[in-house]
């Protein structure tokens, strides 16, 4: 790779032991894949986060990082913790759990990393413009980044992008080309979509088709789609088929940019229910654990659970995902209030698929596909899928 000054600088070693370990993971992930040189990155969101999943190798990584003076050099967030910072309690977090996620995010926030964890930085003023290179790493808002924003983003691993914040660069290869955004093939979507969960379900069967071949879909017969459904859609497109990006007809920015993919395949109502039905295997009288906020919710949707819950009581452990200024939000409008009242618990910062909860419920439901896939395959759940407003009324019967 050719790189600059600056950038031998740092890989020499002069800017200090942190700067250094991150720019030779730069450096051989450039060669792996081919990179020419390095360009500036505006933000950098790193996955990683949870102590459920770092583990002691991972927290001893970035105890290193912190100690060899490493400090963010553009905006930087987190993805979910394994907890609610702030009331892991609560949430029937064991103590010496909370003990080791705590020092994750002091070794983050000593490297001068915001410490709010969340799923959806675009949520929180971590919006890129189109074009904008950054750093990503939660499989679904990369999706967003470089679908519905029309930035540039490859899906980076928790030390690639740590390493990106440290340095400010990242390699160019893969998604920051416009030569590999382009669509590989079109998929013509013949039912009609209203819900967020009709667009998990969408994801789930245009994912599964298109998984083994990793090709850019260019979808058409979406007529229209609100934020939060793209964000439905996006983490389900990249859970079941690995997608980073995709094009939809008259929605997304780079959609008119390009040619449809060539070859062609459909999507008829009857494999979306197949869709649904496959994330369907608990009966909805055995739930015993409700999440909504997979991708983490906006205010939009915490306002409409309020609405619901208003005046009534959940009868199960009912968790609402979101991030930290987002709750806050909440609780000036009012909404918190409602929803506490009511008996459901926020859990912010953190998600049903990173918290430690494995084997602690049997049934969860959710309008989340991705959540579902998690639920089963991490946390030994079984799942109930429904439509938002259904899953709320599930929490009170
Ligand atoms: Fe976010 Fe957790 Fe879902 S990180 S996308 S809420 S699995």
């Amino acid at each position: 790779m050719q790189l600059t000054q600056e950038e031998t600088q740092m890989l020499s070693g002069d800017q200090g032991r942190a700067v250094q370990k991150a720019m030779q993971i730069l450096v051989a992930l450039g060669n792996i894949y081919g990179a020419e040189r390095m360009i500036p990155v505006m933000s950098v969101q790193i996955a990683g986060v949870s102590y459920d999943n770092l583990g002691e190798a991972g927290l001893q990584f970035l105890s290193e990082m912190a100690d060899g003076g490493g400090a963010a050099r553009v905006p930087t967030t987190l993805n979910p913790a394994g907890m609610d910072l702030e009331n892991w309690q609560a949430l029937g977090i064991p103590p010496e759990f909370a003990a080791k996620q705590l020092q994750v995010i002091e070794a983050f926030a000593s490297m001068k990393v915001a410490t709010t964890c969340t799923c959806t930085p675009y949520l929180i003023g971590n919006l890129p413009g189109r074009g904008d290179h950054l750093a990503w790493s939660e499989s679904s808002a990369v999706c967003y980044a470089n679908s519905v924003l029309g930035a540039c983003t490859n899906r980076e691993g928790g030390p690639s992008a740590l390493a990106a914040s440290l340095t400010g660069r990242t390699p160019e290869y893969g998604l920051h080309l416009e030569k590999n955004r382009q669509p590989a093939i079109t998929v013509q979507v013949n039912s009609p979509l209203h819900e967020n969960s009709d667009f998990g379900a969408l994801g789930k069967a245009i994912g599964e088709k298109i998984q083994s071949a990793r090709l850019v879909p260019y979808i058409r017969g979406v007529p229209s789609a609100t934020l939060e459904n793209l964000k439905s859609f996006c983490a389900s497109l990249a859970t079941f088929g690995g997608a980073a990006i995709f094009h939809m007809e008259g929605i997304t920015p780079e959609a008119g940019m390009f040619r449809p993919g060539q070859a062609e395949i459909s999507i008829a109502q009857q494999e979306l229910d197949l869709a649904r039905a496959s994330l369907n295997d608990a009966q909805p009288e055995n739930v015993d654990f409700i999440s909504l906020g997979c991708p983490h919710l906006t205010i939009d949707e915490i306002a409409r659970i309020a609405q619901i819950l208003e005046g009534r009581q959940v009868n199960k452990e009912f968790w609402i995902t979101t991030a930290r200024p987002i709750k806050r939000l909440a609780d000036q409008l009012g909404y918190t209030r409602i929803i506490e009242l009511a008996g459901a618990k926020f859990a912010t910062d953190t998600c049903c698929v990173v918290a430690p909860i494995r084997g602690r419920f049997k049934s969860m439901a959710t309008d989340s596909a991705k959540a579902c896939y998690y639920a089963s395959a991490k946390n030994k759940f079984n799942t109930v899928f429904l439509p938002f407003d259904e899953v709320v009324e599930l929490a009170l019967k």
